[in-house]
């Protein structure tokens, strides 16, 4: 009797609700999902200016925290004109040989495809998907960018059921594949150079490629995409470090321009913070590398990774790739004996700078042997990371820099700069 009598009241009390007026566009019977209950996500895309938009029915959510909001409160033609309460996938296209396209995110909603821009429907849309994506079906589950680099060429993977459909974004050409393996995606999403499946409340990464998923999943997404409070969350992607708690241990950019710091056992790409960053394990990109590193500093195409007494060269392409022989001991390598506190090298130099203590070694790479060709004091008494681009060189010593025009100049060291401080900006720590 007690339970029917809670059931009545719980009744009442919904019906009341009904009755009350909504604010303006909001449907009485669909109260706003909450992402924290667990939700099944019916698209995932990052738009131009780095925001993640999660969508399920009608609703939205903008960011990694912060409640649901109407879809076409924000992507006004969406569902105005159709009604269709839902997105089966979305993506934001990476093509920058084609300005007409890139950066836009599509929306896929049945057997139609909607272009926008600027958060405005780009005009002529929508369109029906194999108009402008031929081979592509109907009804999709996913989508997900592949630019070049990670894709052979720039694609677009599409997902229905298990089957993949993989789309060439110039030659327009699609191959299909099936990934058995892989949970069968309702939303897929880039992050970070990581692809991720999500399928109910979890998530699998897996290989762009191959489809192969390793490591242990699926996770639950509200430990790694959004801010869930208690219970929820473990040193994750929603959670950042702050900015004054920053101690790198080196920092880099190599040939094709992508910008790595490292810190304890992790890196962070920091060339790409648009779409937000996150302290992944060094062994990711480089798997040999599983404890902290003393300096990093690229030559050409090839990444020294100096840790202790040894350095470790890694060919930089699409991956890294360890070279044979190496690790040696940093002796054998650079006539110099370890640990170092940084290493830098400034663009089009042969001269590699090691910093060791207060003093500053100039290493000619391209001599054979290769030996030290100077050294100068500096006027710090330890530092923890330096680099050197078009800029000048910067110093780092826990979350302040000093810049300096040329290592010359840091060595003459009259005139100490006043420190900056590490920013969220650049850092993608919070302040
Ligand atoms: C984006 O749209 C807003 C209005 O919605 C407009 O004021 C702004 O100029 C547009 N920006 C670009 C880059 O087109
Ligand atoms: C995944 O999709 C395939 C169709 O491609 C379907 O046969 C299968 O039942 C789906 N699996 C699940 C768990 O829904
Ligand atoms: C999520 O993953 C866990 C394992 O990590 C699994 O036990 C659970 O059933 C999954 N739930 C859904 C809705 O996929």
């Amino acid at each position: 009797i007690f339970d029917q009598c809670v059931c009545i009241i719980l009744c009442l009390l919904v019906c009341l609700n009904l009755g009350h007026s909504h604010p303006k566009g909001e449907d009485p019977h669909d109260a706003k999902p909450d992402r924290c209950k667990g939700i099944e996500f019916d698209a995932i895309t990052p738009d131009e200016k780095g925001n993640t938009f999660f969508f399920k029915g009608d609703h939205l959510w903008k960011g990694f925290s912060g409640p649901a909001e109407l879809s076409n409160n924000i992507f006004n033609e969406l569902d105005d004109s159709h009604h269709l309460g839902h997105v089966d996938a979305a993506f934001r296209m990476h093509h920058q040989d084609d300005l007409n396209v890139h950066d836009h995110i599509y929306f896929f909603l049945d057997d139609k495809v909607f272009s926008y821009y600027n958060y405005t429907l780009e005009q002529g849309y929508p369109v029906e998907i194999q108009q402008e994506f031929p081979g592509v079906p109907s009804h999709l589950d996913a989508a997900v960018e592949c630019p070049k680099g990670e894709c052979i060429t720039d694609s677009v993977l599409f997902f229905k059921g298990n089957e993949i459909y993989s789309f060439d974004i110039k030659t327009k050409s699609v191959k299909k594949k099936v990934w058995a393996h892989l949970p069968n995606c309702t939303s897929a999403f880039r992050w970070l150079e990581h692809y991720y499946c999500f399928h109910g409340y979890n998530f699998t990464r897996f290989h762009h490629v191959s489809g192969d998923v390793t490591g242990t999943y699926p996770k639950d997404a509200r430990n790694y995409f959004m801010r869930c409070g208690e219970g929820f969350g473990h040193g994750d992607g929603a959670r950042r470090q702050r900015c004054s708690e920053v101690k790198l241990n080196a920092i880099t950019t190599d040939d094709k321009g992508r910008s790595y710091a490292f810190q304890d056992a992790m890196y962070i790409r920091l060339d790409t913070h648009r779409d937000g960053s996150h302290h992944f394990p060094i062994s990711r990109l480089w798997k040999e590398i599983s404890v902290v590193v003393d300096a990093v500093f690229n030559y050409g195409d090839n990444m020294y990774i100096i840790q202790g007494d040894q350095v470790y060269i890694y060919k930089s392409a699409v991956h890294y790739t360890l070279i044979e022989g190496y690790p040696k001991p940093l002796k054998e390598e650079l006539g110099i004996d370890g640990p170092v506190d940084a290493a830098f090298l400034c663009p089009n130099q042969h001269i590699v700078n090691v910093i060791q203590g207060q003093k500053m070694y100039d290493i000619d790479l391209a001599a054979t042997p290769r030996a030290v060709k100077m050294e100068r004091p500096i006027p710090f008494p330890e530092i923890d990371a330096g680099f050197c681009d078009a800029d000048g060189v910067k110093v780092f010593i826990g979350p302040e820099y000093y810049s300096y025009q040329s290592p010359m100049i840091l060595a003459m060291g009259k005139i100490k700069p006043a420190p900056q401080k590490i920013s969220p900006e650049k850092f993608g720590c919070e302040k």
